[in-house]
């Protein structure tokens, strides 16, 4: 093979094919291509400015540049791997169409400094996407939740029956946990958008340049303060990987739920025939197929942010090869994120709330146990106490196979004399949620606070899209 134009000065040969092969990047940071012309547009007209270049060469670059881009998004663009990556994809490019000029586009830059900020700007872009996606979800629970906050399911601890709950409730604890990973992509945004620009290689540059200007060009807010810092630094892919990893986790919670209340036994929900496949050789299946993929790809998230972590563990300053290796894991980390995000969406729009069975599970495991150990409390007891005689109401109602409303007011007078005949309308499941209006907790007023909060911020989250 030739030596490669751009670094091949003091080579006799090129490197071996499968070599070549080895260290090429090109078969997948071509994706950057938007983000590296979009970088290197502004690094041109910098350099005009600062009268690095002459303004006829900055308006020449400019305008090659926009053509290769026009190229690439028609398809014409004849991709090269021997040209390593995709930066020296465009430049040679850029050189073909307005000639020797192209080759001033990398004074005072280096591709350790383009590619951060090439980079940079590709997972920006990206993380907008996760918010625009995850506002999309939330938006999708809340929706959902508008419709549920008078019906109630048994909420556990220990996957064991504990209280009852509204089923917006339920949901709405899912739009917060997704309400969160939208700010930490605002603040992760923030590291994102830092521009290295300026760094060149690793020390700095001679030439005069404005790295800010060019930060302010693309839309970053600040520039790097330590050149080697800046071409080494990968803790903005990191951490969109970790909040990534944090989505993921979220999803997958989401759906070892509606993978059990699909399951019969619980029969809470019935998924849409779209988002569930049958069984080959077992004709009543109905299988969550969607959820389980989306858990299990939660594992091809938290690999990729353990597989960077490790990349970058023991590496000295400042660029070293290795940092190439950023891309495919976060690619992919990014591509799961923005499919799962989607396609969760779709299967809560379709899912269909079996509310009756979820309000006679209710009626299963002493759900209104706590209402009772309250109500005599409310009656002077203390609540060890009010608890232990509730305990012997439990062990008296499951001796007889019945509910503890079911017991006679005999048998609760028989307990401890102070019950009355009040209890009854405590002991019911949609008075226990009813009674819960602390801050957070599942009441309606309290639920209907929750919704009018989540609206207000998806109004405000659309508007600043659209700014
Ligand atoms: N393709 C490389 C990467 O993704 C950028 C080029 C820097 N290469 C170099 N030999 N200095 O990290």
């Amino acid at each position: 093979m030739k030596t490669n134009a751009s670094w091949g000065g003091r080579f006799s040969e090129g490197p071996k094919e499968a070599v070549a092969a080895y260290t090429e990047s090109e078969s997948y940071d071509r994706n950057l291509a938007p983000q590296d012309i979009r970088a290197s547009k502004a690094h041109a007209r910098m350099l005009a400015r600062q009268g690095v270049i002459s303004a006829e060469d900055g308006a020449t670059l400019v305008e090659g540049l926009d053509a290769v881009a026009r190229e690439i998004e028609e398809g014409r663009f004849v991709w090269k791997p021997e040209l390593e990556d995709v930066h020296m994809n465009i430049e040679a490019r850029l050189t073909e169409l307005v000639g020797d000029v192209g080759k001033r586009l990398h004074t005072g830059r280096s591709r350790n400094d383009q590619v951060g900020l090439t980079y940079r700007l590709f997972v920006s872009d990206a993380l907008v996407e996760w918010q625009r996606l995850l506002a999309a979800l939330i938006a999708r629970l809340v929706h959902r939740a508008e419709d549920h906050a008078e019906h109630i399911l048994p909420g556990c601890t220990h996957l064991q029956p504990a209280q009852p709950v509204s089923l917006a409730h339920h949901l709405l604890a899912y739009a917060w946990m997704l309400r969160r990973d939208h700010a930490r992509l605002t603040d992760t945004l923030k590291r994102v958008r830092v521009s290295p620009l300026g760094a060149a290689a690793l020390a700095g540059t001679t030439y005069p340049l404005d790295p800010q200007s060019v930060a302010r060009e693309v839309g970053f807010g600040d520039i790097y303060p330590n050149s080697m810092d800046a071409v080494s630094d990968r803790d903005f892919v990191l951490e969109a990987l970790f909040d990534g990893s944090l989505i993921m986790t979220h999803l997958s919670r989401l759906c070892e739920e509606l993978i059990l209340w699909a399951n019969p036994n619980f029969g809470f929900i019935r998924l849409s025939d779209g988002y569930s496949t049958g069984s080959s050789i077992m004709p009543q299946k109905k299988n969550p197929d969607v959820a389980e993929l989306m858990r299990g790809r939660t594992g091809r998230v938290n690999g990729a942010l353990v597989g960077l972590l490790t990349v970058v563990k023991g590496l000295p300053l400042a660029y070293n090869r290795d940092l190439q290796e950023d891309k495919e894991g976060f690619m992919d980390a990014s591509h799961t994120v923005m499919t799962s995000l989607n396609v969760m969406e779709g299967m809560l729009a379709e899912v269909t709330f079996n509310t009756d069975r979820m309000e006679e599970a209710c009626r299963r495991g002493f759900l209104n146990a706590t209402e009772m150990a309250d109500y005599l409390v409310g009656k002077g007891i203390p609540f060890r106490e009010a608890h232990h005689i509730t305990g012997h109401a439990v062990a008296l109602a499951e001796q007889r196979s019945v509910t503890l409303e079911d017991l006679s007011l005999e048998d609760l007078k028989s307990l401890d004399a102070r019950i009355d005949k009040d209890i009854y309308a405590v002991l019911d499941c949609h008075a226990a949620v009813r009674r819960r209006e602390t801050p957070g907790g599942t009441g309606p007023k309290s639920v209907a606070r929750q919704l009018a909060m989540l609206k207000t911020w998806l109004d405000e989250a659309q508007s600043s899209r659209q700014a």
